[in-house]
């Protein structure tokens, strides 16, 4: 999981992301089902976190490479599988040249606003025929928690920053697959009300794991102030069965480097 580094955060605490958003990885693992990893398959994994579906893909495909823009989540990783291989690196800046059979990515993009850059990267990296599977935010997703992290901002007397992250639309995305040189094959947007763990403080643990970018308006003092503001806006709208549910909507993504033999 990357950040673009164009901004303050975000800084991941890899052993609070493993312990309270375990859900993350979870969701991908349905996604290595559409990668259907296989013998002889050289895999990308971009963005890997602490590596839990770098570890799936490992057990399927010849070799695996994760990467990832923090060096917290690359050490976790590491630890945790002793046996495969981790790099930092920077998705905007992939260094690969027709290396690899399959680029996976779970929950990452969004993170990234320089999409061209990463889809001509991924683009660079596979061989001819080689395929990009990812999974990530899309149009719409996070809508209501985004709309009350702005709302309480200036209820709390501050400027409502903008939203830190890229979630586009299917044609979009899909015109920044053309742009970077893969032909699509799937691109769809559907929503998945997300459970979040941790019961009454599920939504203020994501704030605080994943929104650093609008805690960071706010001295140490204000915040739980704030984030009682978005708990209370938000409670009529997310809060079910004692926990909260985020408003999540996935852009799924299957695409091809022209050339392979069919
Ligand atoms: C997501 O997985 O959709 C997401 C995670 C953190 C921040 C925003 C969106």
């Amino acid at each position: 999981m990357s950040g673009d580094g164009s901004q303050p955060g975000p800084h991941w605490d890899a052993r609070l992301y493993d312990d309270r958003h375990g859900f993350v990885w979870q969701h991908g693992a349905a996604l290595i089902g559409l990668l259907a990893p296989k013998r002889g398959d050289n895999v990308l994994d971009l963005g890997c976190g602490t590596g839990h579906l770098t570890a799936r893909i490992a057990a399927a495909a010849s070799t695996v490479l994760g990467i990832d823009s923090s060096p917290e989540m690359i050490a976790a990783a590491r630890t945790a599988h002793p046996g495969l291989r981790f790099e930092v690196a920077d998705a905007r800046a992939l260094a690969f040249t027709g290396e690899f059979d399959a680029v996976f990515s779970n929950a990452v993009l969004h993170w990234i606003g320089d999409a061209d850059a990463v889809v001509r990267g991924v683009a660079r990296a596979l061989k001819r025929g080689g395929r990009f599977v990812a999974e990530f935010g899309g149009d719409g997703n996070v809508r209501a928690i985004t709309t009350a992290l702005r709302a309480g901002l200036e209820a709390v007397g501050r400027k409502p920053v903008e939203s830190p992250w890229y979630f586009p639309t299917i044609a979009e995305y899909a015109e920044v697959l053309g742009r970077g040189g893969l032909e699509v094959r799937v691109v769809v947007l559907f929503d998945r009300p997300t459970p979040l763990e941790g019961g009454e403080n599920g939504l203020r643990d994501w704030v605080r794991m994943f929104g650093g970018h609008f805690l960071a308006q706010l001295p140490d003092e204000r915040r739980d102030e704030y984030l009682a503001w978005v708990e209370d806006a938000l409670r009529p709208v997310l809060f079910r069965d004692g926990g909260w549910v985020a408003d999540y909507r996935r852009l799924r993504v299957v695409a091809v480097r022209p050339g392979g033999v069919v």
